[in-house]
């Protein structure tokens, strides 16, 4: 949570005076697949994993991704109107070392096969896997596009919870609260 969504949400409230002040600012959160099987809540949103097992793992996982798709679209309606829109991209399954370190966590071999078996299916090589974000970066025809998931080059629909407005929010008054904004730094 901390890598993932915490320290994203802080620097980009850090960076959002000089965006402001450019001609025009693209903020892009890199999101997961992942994001889909999540159980966010104001309980897990900051959770203190004791003995994490692979699922644990994966759900917090699945939290962070989820909380910046959700993040993307607050900031994205704050800053309406200013020049600096606000997206998230998921890029799909990238072969990266992510892999190969869980299969040094998880010696289970059913587990490892699985994975290896999606790797070779649907995985992508990094320069692949970074298209979406590269398009959704610098595309002309993207200049306006805010609020939005994209899954390389479209846009997705996002996970339900995403959709939740109040859910969202609290999330987000949470966040804010974690991170330590000062009133100032709050958008
Ligand atoms: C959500 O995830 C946490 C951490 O993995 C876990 O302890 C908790 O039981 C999960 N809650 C639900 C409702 O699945
Ligand atoms: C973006 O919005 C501006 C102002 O509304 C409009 O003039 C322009 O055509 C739009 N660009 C694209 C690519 O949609």
């Amino acid at each position: 949570m901390q890598i993932n969504y915490f320290g994203h949400f802080l620097l980009t409230h850090l960076l959002i005076g000089l965006l402001k002040k450019s001609p025009s600012g693209r903020i892009l959160f890199t999101s997961s697949l992942v994001a889909f099987t999540n159980n966010l809540s104001l309980k897990t949103l900051n959770f203190d994993l004791e003995k994490p097992n692979y699922f644990d793992r994966h759900f917090v996982y699945g939290n962070s991704k989820l909380s910046m798709i959700m993040a993307a679209d607050i900031f994205a309606k704050k800053l309406k109107g200013t020049g600096v829109t606000v997206n998230s991209v998921h890029p799909l399954l990238v072969k990266t070392p992510l892999f190969t370190k869980i299969h040094a966590i998880y010696k289970n071999v059913f587990f490892q096969m699985y994975i290896w078996l999606s790797q070779c299916v649907f995985g992508r090589d990094p320069w692949e896997g970074s298209q979406g974000l590269v398009h959704a970066a610098v595309s002309r025809k993207l200049k306006n596009a805010t609020g939005k998931f994209f899954g390389d080059y479209a846009p997705w629909r996002k996970p339900l919870k995403a959709y939740n407005k109040q859910f969202c929010k609290e999330i987000w008054d949470a966040s804010e609260i974690y991170v330590g904004l000062t009133p100032e730094e709050r958008l």
